[in-house]
């Protein structure tokens, strides 16, 4: 039989052939009283690659975002990360695995009390304590140029664009060099060329860091532009997951209308 040894190194290897995802959804189910959001989502991201999960308003893609993180507790079903399941993981356990994740929330991206530069070194303030002040102070600066803000680190939150405050929250993001990546809509409430600037930065972070990353979007233009796979839910399900051009040749009613309509 093998033992937990045996299959943690096999777990290795496969990972390092590539073959184990990063992130593993399994038979995911979550209801809020007798409100049935998530009912039985499956779904998996390799290194390298960007899964855009895309549905209407309501349908749980921040859930599902928030159980990936660990913020919510599923009702049943797994989330492996790396093969590991977080769901009901001890909290100083949980908190190691978080410190993979870079994550942009839906709203309320940044700390507006603090600068732009004390956003982004925030979680290394917490979490690098062993950096000093000048290499920290670096580090902002090298990951605020990484998003095209170097010359706004004294700013607030309040004095810069929508677009500005995505780009200081995806830096803050990567501040701990997370192997995963999770945004939620990242494009949302921007004109088309931020968007399009946001896109051309999270195509490019991606290619340099090779990060599992999963895109919320309402925003299918967005989410053709930067996902490798697509998954599209209704009503808790994932109606199809797979390539844009595997969106476009479905003859699923839901898929066509929303093709139709976005
Ligand atoms: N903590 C909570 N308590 C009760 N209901 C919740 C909670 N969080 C989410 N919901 C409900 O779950 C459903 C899905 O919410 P969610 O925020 O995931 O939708 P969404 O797909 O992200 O929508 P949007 O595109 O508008 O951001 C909604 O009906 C929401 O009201
Ligand atoms: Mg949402």
């Amino acid at each position: 039989m093998a033992t937990a040894y045996d299959i943690a190194i096999k777990q290795e290897q496969s990972e390092k052939d590539g073959i184990a995802p990063v992130i593993a959804v399994e038979n995911l189910r979550k209801t809020f009283g007798s409100h049935m959001v998530l009912n039985g989502i499956s779904l998996s991201v390799n290194r390298g690659e960007t899964l855009a999960v895309l549905g209407r308003s309501g349908t749980g893609k921040s859930v599902l975002l928030r159980i990936i993180i660990g913020l919510e507790t599923p009702d049943s079903g797994s989330v492996c990360i790396h093969g590991q399941n977080i769901v009901g993981l001890a909290i100083d356990r949980m908190g190691e695995i978080r410190k993979k994740m870079g994550f942009l929330f839906q709203h309320a991206a940044l700390y507006d009390s603090l600068t732009v530069a004390e956003n982004v070194a925030f979680p290394l303030v917490h979490h690098r304590k062993e950096m000093s002040r000048s290499e920290r102070g670096e580090r902002v600066n090298q990951l605020l140029a990484e998003v095209g803000m170097k010359g706004d680190f004294g700013k607030m939150p309040s004095d810069i664009s929508g677009g500005m405050q995505k780009r200081v929250g995806l830096a803050r993001a990567l501040a701990l060099e997370p192997e995963i990546l999770l945004l939620d809509e990242p494009t949302a409430g921007l004109d088309p060329i931020s968007s399009g600037e946001i896109d051309d930065l999270i195509l490019k972070l991606q290619r340099e860091r090779k990060m599992a990353s999963v895109v919320v979007t309402h925003d299918l233009h967005s989410a053709k532009t930067i996902a490798n796979r697509l998954a599209l839910l209704d009503q808790g399900n994932v109606v199809i997951e797979g390539t844009f051009e595997d969106l476009q040749q479905s003859n699923i009613g839901f898929v066509e209308d929303f093709l139709k309509l976005s």
